[in-house]
This record gives structure tokens, sequence and C-alpha cells, in this order.
């Protein structure tokens, strides 16, 4: 089976970018393309660029996402990765990729999601709230921000953390694992929509 292109969006750091090129078990399956991001000076792009990685830089209109759809289709690219990356995607890019990208959100949707929940934020309202049990969520993206169908999420005991930042270490930890094995499945067709929940076959 040929393997499957990604285009990863980043606007940061980009470890949970770094955790897909990384992933033994992805070798085989998937080959990332493009590292594309807002930000051109951001972490995410000096790995990318090391690693031989094409990079472009999305601007702040919607036609850049036009014409980043345009290198993508053309490329033939089959998954869109969203991995830190801050933007909401313009309905036109969704469209053009339905059911086809994905985003990484460092808690348990629907909870703690949705605009200005981001980066330390989302930790900082986890701790506020005494919740027991975070984790990362991996989503389809839709046109609001974190509320595509949920394909996969994993537990992580904070019951015992003392402030936003242990949470967000320990969460991170499980991005790492979750993000590369959900790309995986997708590789291997293996993520279905059934009648508005995702079903994994
Ligand atoms: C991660 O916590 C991810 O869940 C969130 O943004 C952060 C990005 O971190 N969407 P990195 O750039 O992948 O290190």
């Amino acid at each position: 089976m040929a393997k499957l292109k990604l285009a990863i969006f980043v606007s940061g750091r980009g470890s949970n970018l770094q955790s897909i090129v990384n992933s033994d078990s992805l070798t085989d399956l998937v080959e990332t393309s493009y590292v594309i991001s807002d930000k051109p000076d951001c972490k995410a792009f000096e790995f990318a660029q090391a690693r031989g990685i094409k990079t472009l830089t999305v601007g702040t209109h919607a036609s850049g996402f036009d014409e980043i759809a345009e290198i993508l289709i053309a490329k033939g690219i089959g998954l869109v990765v969203l991995a830190g990356f801050l933007k909401l995607v313009p309905p036109g890019f969704v469209s053009k990729f339905e059911n086809r990208i994905i985003n990484i959100h460092p808690a348990l949707l629907p909870s703690f999601g949705g605009k200005g929940m981001y980066g330390h934020f989302v930790h900082e309202a986890v701790f506020e709230s005494g919740a027991r049990i975070s984790g990362p969520t991996v989503h389809f993206v839709n046109n609001e921000y974190d509320k595509g169908y949920i394909i996969a999420q994993s537990a992580v005991d904070i019951s015992m953390v003392n402030s936003p930042d242990e949470i967000a270490k320990k969460v991170l930890v499980a991005e790492h694992k979750l993000l590369p094995e959900t790309v995986a499945l997708f590789a291997k067709q293996r993520i279905r929509i059934v009648e508005g929940r995702v079903r994994i076959i």
C-alpha cells in the first residue's frame, strides 16, 4: 500500500510533530510531505527543516489557506494534522479535506475546549476544576473550535498534581503516544464515522 502523505500544521515547539516524524511504527505507513505554520520562526520549523521536510508559511488571510489547499491537493495529501496549530482553519479549507483533518487537544473534550482554550489556559481550567483525570483528545476538525467527532482519548491521573504545569507535562507524554497511534489507525483506514460517532474497525 502507498504511504499516506501528511501535512502537519504547527505554531510552536513542535513536540507532537516530532512524535509523528520519529515514530518507528509510522515509518512504513506515512510520510510527512509538508510542515505548515503561521509562525515561520517557530521551533517546529527548525526541526522540520533539519529533517529535510518541506515547510510552507500560511498567511493570516483565508486566501493563504486556499493556496496551501491547492498545493496539498496537487501533492495528494491524504491527512492534515493540526499539532499545536493555533489558528482556526477556514471553512473553505475544511470542506476540501472533509474528515481528513485531525487536531490534538490537551484535555478530555467536550470539556475544557472551545475558543480561547489552548496551551496553559486549558491546564489552568482543568486544575481549577479539581478534576482527577485529564488527558489528550484527537478529533476531526470541523468549523468550530474543538467540536468535531472525537476519535481517540487517553486518561491521565492528575489526582496528585500541584500545578497546571504538572498537568501539562503529564498530558504531553500521553499526547506523544496518542497522536501517532491515531495517525496509524487513519493510515490503516480503520477510522469510520457511523451515525455521528467514530468507530474503530
Ligand atoms: C499540545 O499540548 C497540543 O495538544 C496543543 O498544543 C500543544 C502543542 O505542543 N494543541 P507542541 O507544539 O506539539 O509541542
